[in-house]
């Protein structure tokens, strides 16, 4: 397993492994370059430098519990997106929008059953994970960029697929099996379904709740994992996921108050998954926050809501400007992204779809990776208005 130790505690013959990089503020004191520990010379000297932690890979592998391999794998070394083969994005949109719309068909199933206390059919929530699960393998950016540009209104629904898209699309950077996307899937699908036990008009109110209106809405975690639990057939990996999806990492969250890596691995990629989802979309009481910002605000959360260096790679998964963003260019226009770039993330592949007064002009799709130089350099100035969101952008991006 890789552990994060103080550089007191290294010795000859320890590994360094790099983990997931900063993107936003390096860290002067954690030490990053891998390699075998040579000497007790060596680990003088980094303590000389300054250096104060580092992670390291730690060979007690066998008898690991699921648990712990997980967070092995969200500390793991190798993220990279671009490694992995892809089917491109144009390909692969039309099947991901067959997927997203059978999930929002099965979501309203779901509910329905568990509104009236109904068996729920749980193989075709498996069915509907692993096509899921299988978009998110042949181009995970399409599910992203539905989870952002698809029409449908519904929030309770359409937010249940999307954490559950949003999930596996993380679960699928970092490595998980297909197994266990297809059960972290059902659980983003299932994440809320407490919330049909809480009396509607608590759920609806546009206003301030009272005291005891906010304790009931708490509950809803647990009673998801009850429905579940009675429901007989459920994993007890997505009836813990459902039960702590609301647990922050200091402590401050509900039901258990869990911290830290007491948090079930599958919840805390639903938390960061649903927090995502939520700040980008409208509700009844706010309006979406941009893709970027929203990024951005979760990264401030880190310490409190999440786990610093797992906040980071959800970021470096998405990237600044992730798909489905609807971003300004410094030549005025207006473009989609629609595949992000982990490692470069201010340069993804976009489609250009408006001039300078926003009417539709034949589309060109840019890598901003693969450009001349300035002066001719396009770039992307910040994130359109989210008003523009709700024009049906999502046609601009189904032709090839
Ligand atoms: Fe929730």
């Amino acid at each position: 397993m890789i552990k994060k130790i103080s550089i007191e505690e290294l010795e000859p013959g320890m590994e360094v492994v790099q983990v997931a990089h900063d993107m936003w503020q390096r860290l002067p004191y954690l030490y990053m370059e891998p390699g075998i520990i040579e000497s007790e010379e060596e680990v003088a000297r980094l303590l000389e430098l300054g250096y104060k932690e580092t992670f390291v890979a730690l060979d007690d592998g066998e008898g690991m519990t699921d648990e712990e391999r997980l967070n092995e794998l969200i500390a793991g070394r190798d993220h990279d997106r671009e490694q992995k083969p892809r089917v491109p994005f144009h390909q692969a949109l039309g099947d991901a929008m067959v997927t997203y719309e059978d999930a929002m068909a099965h979501a309203m199933h779901i509910v329905r059953d568990a509104k009236l206390g109904r068996k729920m059919d749980y193989a075709t929530s498996l069915e509907t994970a692993s096509a899921i699960v299988e978009s998110a393998v042949s181009n995970p950016d399409t599910l992203v960029c539905l989870a952002k540009l698809s029409d449908f209104d519904d929030y309770t629904y359409t937010h249940s697929i999307n954490v559950a898209a949003i999930a596996v699309v993380f679960g699928e950077y970092i490595g998980m099996s297909r197994e266990e996307l297809i059960l972290l899937g059902v659980s983003g699908m299932m994440h809320d379904l407490g919330k049909t036990t809480v009396p509607a008009a608590i759920i609806n109110k546009p206003g301030r709740l009272s005291k005891a209106e906010c304790e009931e809405i708490k509950r809803h975690p647990a009673y998801g994992r009850t429905i579940l639990q009675r429901n007989g057939d459920i994993p007890t990996q997505v009836l813990e996921a459902v039960k702590h999806h609301h647990e922050k990492y200091n402590g401050s969250g509900y039901p258990g108050g869990l911290v830290r890596k007491d948090i079930p691995a599958f919840a805390r990629i639903l938390c960061l998954a649903d927090v995502y989802d939520a700040l980008t979309s409208d509700r009844c009481y706010k309006q979406a926050i941009l893709p970027n910002k929203a990024l951005g605000i979760m990264y401030g959360m880190r310490d409190q809501d999440f786990d610093p260096m797992e906040v980071q790679l959800f970021i470096k998964c998405l990237g600044i400007f992730p798909a489905g963003s609807f971003v300004r260019l410094n030549t005025g226009e207006y473009a989609l992204v629609f595949e992000s770039n982990s490692s470069q993330p201010l340069t993804p592949k976009i489609r250009i779809v408006m001039d300078q007064a926003m009417n539709p002009i034949q589309t060109r799709d840019v890598d901003l990776m693969d450009q001349e130089e300035p002066p001719s350099r396009i770039e992307i100035v910040d994130c359109a208005d989210p008003s523009a969101y709700r024009k049906n952008l999502l046609s601009y991006l189904s032709g090839n």
